[in-house]
C-alpha cells in the first residue's frame, strides 16, 4: 500500500513565530507547503529572515514555497492558517476574506492538552505543552503560544494572543485582540477589555479596561494604546 501524501499547510503572512508553525505542522504530520505574503513584514533587529527559517527545514521536508497573495489561488487538499501574531493578523484575515471564502485549520501541538469540553474556533493555534481547561472557549484565530495554561470556563475573543508561559485563571472573559504577554498571570473571574495588553510578567488582579497597557505586580495602568 502506498502511504498517502501528507496534507499541505498554507501559512498566510510570516512573523518570528513561523518556525513554531513549521514545527507544529511537522509534529502533526502536515507538510508546511507554502508561505503566502501580503503586507510587508520587514525584519527587525535580531530577527531571523524567513529565508533562513525555510533553509532550516532542509532535510526535514521539501522547503515551502513563498508566494505573494496576489498570485495565490486555493488548491485542493490545502489547510490554511494565519502566520503573524501581531494586530496585522486581523487585517490579513479581512483581506483574505475579501478575496477567498476559506475555512482555517485549527493547529494544536501534539504535546498540548485540550479538554474535550473546550471549544476551539477556526484558525486557532495551540503551542507545545499548553493546557486548555474544560469549558474554555477560544474564538477564531486565537493564538496560544507554548507552555500556557487557560483555566476552566475562560472565554477568549478572536485574534487575541497568549504568549509563552502565561497562566490564566478560570471563569474570565478576555476580549478580542487582547495580548497577554510572556509569563503574565491573570487571577480568575476577570474581564479584560478588547485590545488590552497585559505586559510581560504582570499579575492582573482586577479587570482591565479596553485598549490599555497594564504592567507590574499587581498590574497597574501604564498607558492607553
Ligand atoms: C508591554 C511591553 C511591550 C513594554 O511596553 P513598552 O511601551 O514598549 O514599554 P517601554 O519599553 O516603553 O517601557 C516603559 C516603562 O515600563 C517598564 N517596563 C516595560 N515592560 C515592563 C514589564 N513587562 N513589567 C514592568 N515594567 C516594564 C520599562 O522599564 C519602562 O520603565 P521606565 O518608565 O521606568 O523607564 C513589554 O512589557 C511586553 O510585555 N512585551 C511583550 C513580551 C512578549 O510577550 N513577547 C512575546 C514572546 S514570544
Amino acid at each position: 500500500m502506498t502511504p498517502s501524501a501528507p496534507r499541505r499547510l498554507v501559512i498566510f503572512g510570516a512573523s518570528n513565530i513561523v518556525s513554531d508553525l513549521f514545527d507544529c505542522a511537522l509534529a502533526n504530520g502536515l507538510l508546511p507547503a507554502k508561505v503566502v505574503l501580503h503586507l510587508p513584514e520587514p525584519d527587525g533587529p535580531r530577527d531571523i529572515p524567513l529565508a533562513a527559517r525555510i533553509e532550516a527545514l532542509r532535510g526535514l521536508c521539501d522547503p515551502p514555497q513563498v508566494a505573494m497573495l496576489d498570485d495565490f489561488q486555493p488548491g485542493a487538499g490545502e489547510l490554511y492558517l494565519l502566520g503573524p501574531t501581531t494586530p496585522t493578523r486581523a487585517n490579513l484575515a479581512a483581506e483574505i476574506e475579501r478575496r477567498f471564502a476559506l475555512r482555517y485549520h485549527t493547529l494544536v501541538h501534539p504535546t498540548a492538552y485540550v479538554s474535550p469540553l473546550a471549544r476551539l474556533g477556526q484558525g486557532v493555534f495551540v503551542g507545545a505543552n499548553s493546557v486548555i481547561g474544560p469549558g474554555v472557549r477560544l474564538d477564531d484565530h486565537v493564538f496560544v503560544n507554548r507552555g500556557v495554561t487557560i483555566g476552566h470556563d475562560t472565554h477568549i475573543g478572536s485574534f487575541s494572543r497568549i504568549q509563552p508561559g502565561a497562566n490564566l485563571g478560570g471563569l474570565s472573559q478576555i476580549g478580542h485582540g487582547v495580548t497577554i504577554a510572556i509569563g503574565a498571570t491573570l487571577l480568575e473571574r476577570l474581564v479584560i477589555g478588547n485590545g488590552a495588553f497585559v505586559g510581560a510578567g504582570a499579575v492582573a488582579t482586577a479587570d482591565v479596561p479596553e485598549g490599555v497597557l497594564v504592567l507590574g505586580i499587581p498590574a497597574k495602568f501604564k498607558k492607553t494604546l
